[in-house]
């Protein structure tokens, strides 16, 4: 089989690469990205040498290049994103040029294709917040409501990924999952900005009271879902994926990454001020894809917590690198005050 991962190059999108080549020797990935601050070669080393692995530098908003990169491909996993709320709050355009419009290039490109699977990855933001203290969860049928600029552009991404499937009959699933960690996560996102920054020294920042909650699911069981959906997924439909039991706040995100890190909290912590329009809470019920597909995570957070401090901890370089150059622009502007 042949795949076409966009996004590959970043965060889950490389993470997803890896996990396919090891677990589906035979097939060969095709890996689109264009590169931005968030894609990194390094991510894919291991994939270097791997005849199967094919990365393409491109733009999915390129419908040239999409069309030529789409022969032959039975597949697309489309990860490609703008993916940062808080950039999305500076430079929303960019988030609408890749995350609605190049979507629908791509979209295009694979409808002419006749490719027989597209899945879609999207995010639980598109359902807008929850409130504090409730067993309210966000499931299949609930409502969008997005509140950020990069959550209205994905809402934007979902609606016309199923404009295509109603439409033109693309065989289409989507799947809204919540908050990854795990290795590679750049680090603007809370837990590896938290633990590189205590790496080197400085301090967490937290955005207000630091009681918004958010439901952390392991990147490894993420990609896991992905392959049950491609595999027994049925065509049309959205899967949402979580992973928490219960809801635990930024604040208790940091005191355990504190208390592993062997640090004292109440010195490595500052109050920073908030994020505008900052989503309380997110909380997945997952029970459809758990019932319908048998996944359910394999990872609890505090041992995958544990395993991803060490990989930053033994990776140093990765990051080093990366929080080189037009992070600390970015790292300024955002923590200016
Ligand atoms: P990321 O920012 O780490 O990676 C995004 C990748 O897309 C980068 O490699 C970047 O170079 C590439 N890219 C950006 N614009 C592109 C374009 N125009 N053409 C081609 N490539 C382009 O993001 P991530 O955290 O890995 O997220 C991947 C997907 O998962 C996104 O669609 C995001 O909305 C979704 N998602 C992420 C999370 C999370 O917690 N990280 C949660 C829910 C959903
Ligand atoms: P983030 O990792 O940016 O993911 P998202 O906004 O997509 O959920 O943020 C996770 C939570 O952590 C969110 O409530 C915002 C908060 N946060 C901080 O308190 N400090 C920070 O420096 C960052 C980046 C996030």
């Amino acid at each position: 089989m042949k795949v076409l991962v966009t996004g590959g190059a970043g965060f889950i999108g490389s993470n997803f690469v890896l996990y396919w080549l090891k677990n589906h020797p035979d097939d060969h990935v095709i890996n689109v990205d264009k590169l931005t601050y968030a894609g990194n070669l390094e991510n894919l080393a291991s994939a270097h040498d791997n005849p199967n692995h094919h990365f393409v530098r491109a733009d999915i908003g390129d419908s040239a290049a999409m069309t030529k990169a789409l022969e032959g491909v039975d597949t697309v996993v489309h990860f490609a994103a703008e993916s940062h709320v808080d950039r999305s709050i500076m430079t929303p355009t960019l988030f609408l040029e890749t995350n609605v419009v190049g979507t629908q290039v791509l979209l295009e490109a694979a409808y002419k294709n006749k490719v027989s699977r597209f899945h879609h990855i999207s995010t639980d933001e598109v359902f807008g917040s929850l409130e504090l203290n409730s067993d309210t969860k966000f499931n299949e049928h609930t409502p969008y409501n997005p509140h950020s600029p990069y959550a209205a552009s994905k809402a934007g991404s979902d609606h016309i990924v199923r404009a295509y499937h109603d439409t033109y009959g693309l065989p289409i699933t989507i799947s809204n999952c919540s908050n990854n960690f795990g290795p590679y996560h750049f680090p603007e996102k809370l837990i590896p900005l938290a633990i590189t920054n205590l790496i080197e020294g400085k301090k967490v920042p937290i955005y207000g009271d630091g009681l918004y909650v958010r439901d952390w699911l392991f990147v490894e069981d993420h990609c896991r879902a992905i392959d049950m959906i491609l595999e027994k997924g049925v065509v049309g439909e959205t899967y949402c994926i979580g992973s928490m039991t219960r809801d635990m706040p930024n604040r208790e995100i940091i005191r355990d990454i504190c208390r592993i890190m062997e640090k004292n909290y109440d010195e490595s912590v500052e109050q920073v001020k908030d994020r505008p329009g900052h989503d309380r809470r997110y909380a997945i019920d997952f029970s459809k894809i758990k019932n319908e597909l048998g996944w359910e995570p394999k990872f609890d957070f505090s041992t995958a917590l544990k395993y991803t401090i060490d990989w930053y901890t033994n990776n140093q370089d990765w990051w080093k690198h990366v929080k080189s150059g037009e992070y600390q622009k970015y790292y300024q502007q955002q923590y200016a005050s």
